[in-house]
């Protein structure tokens, strides 16, 4: 286990991400009724951008430090507002903090709410635990997340959210997400799952995704706009060196989400460019053929 998130956190890949969580989250808090937040790989929580680690070669500069100077449209605004208030509440002066997955959910969840949070490397998860220690609503396991997942569901409050978000080291990964989603969402299948995933080039997400949205809809009677992916490219996919693109699909989205997104992510793609070639998409996977297909083989 050599990935730490504390050389990436804050870039753009982050961006997408947390703001995809962001707007799931504040959905579900809009209902009275208690939730469940499950982060299977949850990192050390929230991040300080002038460590050794944040330093070294600061992706977040380009990423979030772009955004938080930013003047934002009105229209594009939607999707970032409960994102963005939250960092600038956490950063009143100066970009110092960026907040992880667990720390966006600590700040937008109620009393009632729960936080699971898995995390395998000794060390981070050490730091997670010490973070949230006095936080009464977060627990803290030292466990392999893809593993927890499905024991962990569904939460008593049978609402919720799952963010699977693995470190890519492995390269069947894909592979474990996959298994662990399918598991999971046998015994949850009204749960908001979110997965992150790298992307290299469009055609090997499309196969995962479109392998998934298959899978869910043909066998699990999944209705195709309970389905959405969201991808950025900050430079031709095909351009050597760091990651150029990455993307999140979300399972059971809150219905507004698209919209929101569509609105958001050509500003976003714009402010976030690194190179040519970048750009985005946001939607289901599958073509209307595909789903022309699916529709006649049911
Ligand atoms: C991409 S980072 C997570 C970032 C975090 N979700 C966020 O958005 O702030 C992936 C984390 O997963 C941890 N990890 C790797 N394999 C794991 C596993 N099988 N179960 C749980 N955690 C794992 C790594 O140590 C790393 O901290």
């Amino acid at each position: 286990m050599n990935y730490r998130h504390a050389y990436h956190a804050g870039n753009f890949a982050d961006i997408l991400k947390h703001l995809v969580l962001a707007n799931c989250l504040e959905h579900l808090g809009a209902k009275d009724k208690p939730y469940r937040y499950i982060d299977t790989h949850a990192g050390i929580g929230a991040y300080d951008l002038a460590s050794d680690e944040a330093t070294r070669s600061p992706e977040w500069v380009d990423g979030i430090g772009r955004l938080m100077k930013a003047d934002i449209p009105d229209d594009a605004r939607p999707a970032l507002t409960p994102y963005l208030d939250l960092l600038h509440r956490m950063n009143p002066d100066e970009t110092r903090i960026y907040p992880g997955s667990p720390q966006i959910a600590a700040e937008l969840m109620r009393e009632g709410d729960r936080l699971h949070l898995c995390e395998l490397h000794p060390q981070d998860a050490k730091t997670l635990d010490e973070r949230y220690r006095r936080d009464k609503r977060v627990k803290v396991e030292v466990r392999d997340g893809y593993k927890a997942l499905k024991s962990l569901v569904p939460p008593p409050e049978k609402r919720g959210l799952a963010l699977i978000d693995p470190p890519f080291e492995d390269r069947d990964e894909l592979a474990h997400m996959a298994e662990a989603v399918m598991a999971a969402l046998d015994k949850w299948p009204t749960g908001t799952f979110i997965f992150w995933r790298s992307l290299k080039n469009l055609w090997a997400a499309d196969r995962f995704d479109n392998g998934l949205a298959e899978w869910l809809i043909s066998e699990k009677g999944l209705a195709p706009e309970k389905i959405l992916r969201a991808d950025l490219w900050i430079r031709d996919l095909a351009s050597e060196g760091k990651l150029a693109g990455a993307g999140v699909v979300v399972i059971n989205p809150p219905w507004t989400l698209e919209e929101k997104l569509l609105a958001t992510m050509p500003w976003l793609a714009d402010t976030l460019a690194q190179g040519d070639g970048y750009g985005w998409r946001v939607d289901g996977g599958l073509t209307d053929e595909d789903l022309e297909d699916l529709a006649g083989d049911a």
